[in-house]
């Protein structure tokens, strides 16, 4: 595919490519000088729509790391405030030779609807509560770099899968590497006709942690709540909210992760999210070398 709008468009093989790459880009930015020349002569514009943190910079060192030319425009201080469309706006920012688009969106399809109007490559960074491909490729990177590989493992994503993009990217990304897959949350916030993708559901947060090698604990999305939340962030802690009695009382020992922004002493206490289990922080160093052979391989698709 000239673009990755989503895991739903890339198969295992094309996966696998990603991760050797990464592998490789991985030992580049551990090194003393962490940049390679390979983009030099690509210019890439992160146009972000929505707050980021995390997936911004990554992508903005991904690039760097690559020696692409790099431009970031954030919608709250550009003239989308004065009215302008999302067409014209990235339009604009190609006329400058732009090669390829780095873009957050909080409307599901975005990404899909500006390749149908614009030239440039274009990579999603998370539209609505669609998909975030590069996130799932580095949380199953990580899962991979801890247990050996992501076939055959059990992983369990607990939270507000119903409006969440990266559930729904993991769930993919992670079944087309051979994991099973199980959903846990109240039912307000699981889908209905989930199992329809495959997926175990799983409404009891200590079954589902007794039966996984792996817990994905996902924040609860507010900002896509039109409704008045139930249950409220306190209920939820109390029912799904992973500390370390419960952690510790389990049959084995299972890895701990979490996409971030983490809401302490909700979805997750500071002792589960700061303990050895947790790969937390190793996600987001994997993501770096992820981004950068995602970068690497659309660019070599283009030439
Ligand atoms: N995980 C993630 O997408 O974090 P940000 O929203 O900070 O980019």
């Amino acid at each position: 595919t000239r673009h990755l709008l989503g895991i739903k468009d890339i198969n295992r093989n094309d996966i696998e490519l990603i991760f050797e790459t990464a592998d490789n880009f991985k030992d580049v930015i551990n090194r003393p000088i962490k940049r390679v020349p390979s983009l030099r002569d690509i210019t890439i514009a992160n146009i972000f729509f929505e707050n980021s943190t995390r997936t911004k910079l990554s992508f903005e060192l991904a690039e760097k790391r690559l020696s692409a030319d790099v431009v970031n425009f954030a919608a709250s201080s550009s003239s989308v405030s004065k009215g302008e469309t999302l067409i014209d706006t990235v339009n604009n920012i190609l006329a400058m030779k732009v090669d390829m688009v780095v873009m957050r969106h909080p409307y599901a399809g975005a990404g899909q609807f500006l390749s149908r109007h614009i030239k440039a490559q274009i990579v999603n960074a998370g539209d609505g509560a669609h998909e975030h491909p590069t996130q799932a490729l580095l949380d199953a990177f990580s899962i991979r770099q801890k247990l050996g590989d992501v076939a055959g493992k059990k992983v369990v994503i607990v939270g507000d899968i119903l409006h969440s993009r990266v559930a729904i990217s993991n769930i993919l990304c992670l079944q087309k590497l051979g994991a099973e897959v199980m959903v846990c949350g109240p039912t307000t916030l699981i889908p209905k006709h989930i199992e329809s993708l495959g997926v175990k559901v799983e409404h009891n947060l200590i079954k589902a942690l007794n039966w996984c090698d792996v817990a994905n604990m996902l924040r609860i999305q507010l900002e896509r709540q039109d409704i008045k939340y139930f249950p409220s962030l306190r209920e939820y802690a109390m029912m799904y909210g992973l500390n370390k009695q419960i952690l510790d009382n389990l049959d084995k020992e299972i890895v701990i992760m979490h996409p971030g922004p983490i809401n302490r002493g909700v979805e997750i206490t500071s002792d589960v999210a700061d303990s050895k289990q947790s790969i937390i922080l190793e996600q987001v160093e994997n993501g770096v070398a992820v981004r950068m052979a995602v970068l690497y391989l659309l660019a070599a698709q283009n030439d």
